[in-house]
């Protein structure tokens, strides 16, 4: 079966083609990123998002079909990304697989964007067990969830306020560095002291087993020594590296909670942080394979990308084949996304 993923929930177009059933590989995917544009502004300007997905949806979808030597008559399935994500952006991939699927009768399906990035570490370890853990850790989300099968999914801890790729965005842009943050401070800090400066682990007042990382972002930015610091100072790579061991330390903490409590035979990582070299050696040293297997995505299908979303596009439509996706509306997302239920629908 031939898939076409697309997505456009955020700052990336990307169509991609995928081959499912006998064969299970990704044949091509095209992504634009945005970066560029959003990059003077420090963060994504959502009016400036949406027309540019709006321009270059179809010529990607083109590039794809090109690419692979494969015709719209050879697509046995669309998926799109239905939520969550910036309403315009989403808009223009959702009305261009409704506009694909219409005039060439092709089913349709529409995935949740975060259930998509858990979805990721499945495109090269197909045979991830279940129960797992899977941290999603991206600029709009850090989630914790509990999978005890592939379509139900409990939110275990999750921010209570500034998602952790939020905050990289926000340190950096802070210190004039650039954006996006994250891959910027992942190469900074490896020269840097991480025992040099110290941050206190985030603790909820009520007991909640939530994240909070807002906490961390004023303590970099108001650092008493910040502001006399020069960003090219061996000060400064000490300030960035000990907040980015302590984070990814903190991730770790509660990763580690959720495994203890569920029992579970396999963590997955995803989302854009999980490309973190930091976060993947921590991880990586902690969970050795012993009695818990990690599962990392490629690098790749870490960020935003349509190879995940056409994935979980074939899987929904192999449980649900009866699921009519034409008369769907971004307001029925809203309505009935998976946290009102507790599973990914
Ligand atoms: O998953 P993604 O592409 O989009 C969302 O769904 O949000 O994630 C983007 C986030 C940004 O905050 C970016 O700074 C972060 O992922 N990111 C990284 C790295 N690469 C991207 N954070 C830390 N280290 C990286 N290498
Ligand atoms: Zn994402």
């Amino acid at each position: 079966m031939i898939v076409m993923g697309i997505e456009s929930s955020c700052d990336e177009t990307a169509v991609a083609l995928i081959e499912r059933g006998e064969n299970n590989r990704v044949l091509d995917e095209q992504i634009k990123s945005q970066i560029p544009l959003h990059a003077i502004y420090g963060g994504v300007v959502p009016e400036i998002a949406s027309r540019s997905h709006y321009e270059t949806i179809d010529y990607l979808a083109k590039e794809a079909l090109q690419k692979t030597g494969l015709t719209v008559k050879d697509i046995d399935l669309v998926s799109f990304t239905r939520g969550p994500g910036l309403i315009g952006s989403l808009l223009v991939g959702l009305s261009f697989a409704k506009g694909l699927s219409y005039t060439h009768k092709i089913p349709l399906v529409g995935v949740d964007h975060i259930y998509a990035h858990i979805e990721s570490a499945f495109i090269d370890n197909p045979g991830i067990e279940y129960p797992l853990i899977a941290l999603v850790v991206s600029g709009g989300h850090t989630t914790l969830f509990y999978l005890p099968n592939k379509f139900e999914a409990r939110v275990v801890a999750k921010t209570r306020d500034d998602a952790v790729g939020e905050i990289m965005d926000k340190i950096a842009k802070f210190f004039g560095l650039g954006y996006p943050g994250g891959p910027i401070l992942d190469k900074l800090h490896p020269g840097g002291d991480p025992r040099r400066y110290s941050f206190t682990k985030p603790r909820m007042s009520d007991g909640s087993n939530d994240f909070s990382f807002s906490g961390y972002k004023t303590a970099v930015i108001r650092h008493p020594e910040a502001a006399n610091m020069d960003t090219d100072s061996r000060d400064f790579t000490d300030l960035v590296a000990s907040f980015m061991h302590s984070v990814t330390d903190y991730m770790l903490a509660k990763t580690l909670e959720g495994v203890e409590e569920y029992g579970v035979k396999s963590v997955l990582v995803a989302g854009g942080v999980s490309r973190n070299t930091l976060l993947r050696e921590k991880f990586s040293r902690t969970f050795d394979g012993d009695k818990v297997k990690l599962y990392l995505p490629k690098p790749r299908y870490c960020t935003d990308n349509a190879s995940m979303v056409a994935w979980l596009g074939y899987e929904t439509h192999q449980a649900y084949p009866e699921r009519d996706y034409f008369d769907y509306s971004l307001n029925s997302y809203s309505r009935a996304g998976f946290r009102d239920k507790g599973k990914f629908r």
